[in-house]
């Protein structure tokens, strides 16, 4: 995946614009930069890191330059695997942003047709293709997966392209054509630009021709353009006051992204894995640990097994003893980085166990201490308040709980389809409910500007939910929440329910808890306590849109926290991106 930004002018231009563009696509990723520009014969220059890091690679001037931005899901983030990527000739450079999912046959079949494949990238497959004489058209009936390319050939002055599911762009300044992944990168290159069609190859040249194809070769009449119209000041975050909001929104784009990225043999042998496991551990911190704690009731339903789930920080001494040979640690971080759960893992390989590791960042330390890992595949997540990868990490622990149901046969490859299925239409009728969510999370974001402390409240598999719900409202909204099982409510913590304490209850979605539920609320009713519902129901002061199944309840519940959290800590004026005190990931 990535950014991709080029030109093509009528005469030479400096390097320094790719630069520009690829500064501001570095949302997109940064594991490293790179760029191809046409002088007597196609010159590549790469590094490791962000752009911005790399001024170097673009003191050059010529008439075509092609530039990327890489975040690593299929090959590690090296000099080597960074793009553009070249044919056996060094005759064609091409960039991708995206996923192909067959790319490995077409690797081993190009490998056999003597092909030399030098990188780990499921984008090496495209130069060699274009090197045997394929065309942009016969890219894509040829890939599968979901993705944009760009390249240049020695010896023609044009950017080809070719669009199928990943957004690219296309503006016309004085005297260049741009080509990029998103509008915003083309502010102050273009004032307009062209969306370029799913499913659609073209080109821009440097005489200064634009034309775009649909897959059978007919040149596209009607393309629809869009103004460039933001600010330099909100770029990287693409109009969003803060990269929270934007990856909440994101999250519907991230979920689908994480079944692509997450591949099917990984899976299965993940799968086996655990389903051969003499006993298993969920480990993780923070965010990553909730959704661990949400994804042992996806082993126990789809899968058929029971996990335990433990903080890494306190695995060390709560479960370190039963730990050997046959035990199976799944680890679980977003960045891979968090100290606790690198110490564990490490422990825990000294006494025999094999790890699985669930990570969003590639290169990270867990990948590399991990016997398997599976790549959410999110996208870079720049907030420190994790929201768009708690969702992706959902997604990616219900595929693999599925894989040991499968491998159990609890459950057939019909079943697991239609899981899959579900995910896809469910992040798309996301998308669509966001902007409602988002302005019914404003509305009580200012009834609880003023307010000190609340309780998040939930049981069975939201209760986990309610936990990283008062997570959010802490880093977010720097508002003192406490995540409460539903029935433990009335052993203690319902003292504080009354007057105008806050007490936002997840209605659980398992019919056994329905009359503890209706109990529950019937006395926080009778002590006039400030009840905020968050149910799929149309009378939910928060409604979370309609989960076509219960494993999806959690991503629904959750989302309306999220914005919540967001809107408070927007109303309160905070840092909601950096909190004070807090990083990231704690890695020391
Ligand atoms: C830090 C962050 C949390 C995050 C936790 C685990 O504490 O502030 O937001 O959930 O680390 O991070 P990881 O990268 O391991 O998921």
């Amino acid at each position: 995946m990535g950014g991709i930004f080029a030109f093509a002018c009528r005469s030479p231009r400096d390097g320094s614009a790719i630069l520009e563009g690829l500064r501001r696509l570095t949302y997109r990723g940064y594991d490293s930069v790179g760029v191809a520009f046409l002088d007597d014969k196609i010159e590549v220059k790469k590094a490791m890191g962000p752009a911005d890091r790399n001024p170097g690679l673009f003191s050059f001037t010529s008439r075509v330059a092609l530039g990327h931005t890489r975040y690593a899901t299929r090959g590690w983030p090296t000099v080597e695997n960074a793009h553009p990527i070249l044919d056996c000739t060094g005759r064609v450079a091409v960039v991708m942003d995206g996923v192909i999912d067959n790319y490995e046959q077409l690797r081993s079949s190009l490998a056999s047709r003597g092909h030399r494949l030098v990188t780990t990238t499921d984008t090496e497959v495209i130069p060699h293709l274009l090197e045997e004489g394929k065309g942009p058209g016969d890219l894509l009936s040829a890939l599968r997966g979901t993705f944009s390319a760009a390249y240049v050939r020695s010896g023609d002055e044009r950017v080809w392209f070719v669009q199928d599911g990943q957004p690219l762009v296309i503006g016309r300044g004085q005297d260049c054509l741009y080509l990029a992944s998103d509008l915003p990168s083309l502010y102050g290159f273009a004032d307009e630009a062209v969306i370029v069609p799913e499913g659609s190859y073209g080109y821009i040249s440097a005489s200064g021709e634009l034309s775009v194809f649909s897959a059978d070769g007919s040149p596209v009449q009607q393309l629809t353009s869009k103004r460039v119209k933001y600010e330099p000041g909100s770029l990287d975050k693409a109009g969003y006051p803060h990269y929270m909001l934007k990856e909440i929104y994101e999250i519907p784009e991230a979920l689908e992204r994480t079944t692509h990225s997450l591949m099917d043999k990984y899976l299965r042998l993940s799968g086996m894995i655990l389903y051969g496991a003499r006993r298993a551990f969920i480990i993780g911190n923070g965010t990553s640990l909730h959704a661990g704690m949400v994804s042992a009731y996806y082993f126990s339903s789809l899968g058929g097994m029971s996990i335990d789930v433990v903080s890494a920080a306190e695995f060390p001494y709560y479960a370190l003893d039963s730990v050997g040979t046959g035990t199976v640690v799944l680890a679980v971080s977003q960045s891979g980085e968090t100290s606790d759960v690198i110490r564990s893992v490490k422990m825990a390989k000294q006494r025999g166990a094999v790890i699985v590791g669930v990570t969003n960042v590639l290169g990270s330390r867990l990948a590399l201490e991990s016997n398997v890992y599976l790549p959410i595949g999110a996208g870079p997540e720049l907030a420190v308040p994790a929201t768009k990868t708690f969702t992706s990490t959902l997604v990616a622990l219900m595929l693999l709980a599925a894989h040991v149901g499968l491998t159990a046969g609890r459950l057939s490859q019909a079943e697991l389809n239609e899981l899959y299925n579900d995910i896809r239409s469910f992040s798309r009728s996301l998308a669509e409910d966001m902007p409602a969510i988002d302005a019914a999370a404003s509305k009580i974001a200012g009834e609880l500007r003023d307010s000190r402390d609340a309780y998040v409240v939930s049981s069975g598999i939201t209760y986990p939910v309610a936990l990283e719900g008062a997570l959010k409202l802490k880093e977010a909204a720097m508002l003192h929440a406490e995540g409460v099982q539903l029935g433990e409510l009335r052993h203690g913590p319902m003292v504080l329910a009354r007057g105008n304490y806050p007490i936002i209850v997840i209605k659980p979605r398992e019919e056994a808890a329905e009359e503890l539920y209706s109990r529950v609320m019937s006395e926080l009713r009778a002590r006039e306590a400030k009840v905020i519902e968050v149910s799929d129901s149309t009378q939910a002061a928060l409604q979370a849109p309609r989960a076509p199944r219960p494993e999806l309840y959690p991503i629904a519940a959750v989302a309306p926290l999220q914005l919540l959290a967001y809107r408070v800590g927007f109303e309160r004026g905070l840092p909601i991106d950096s909190p004070p005190g807090l990083a990231k990931a704690i890695t020391t």
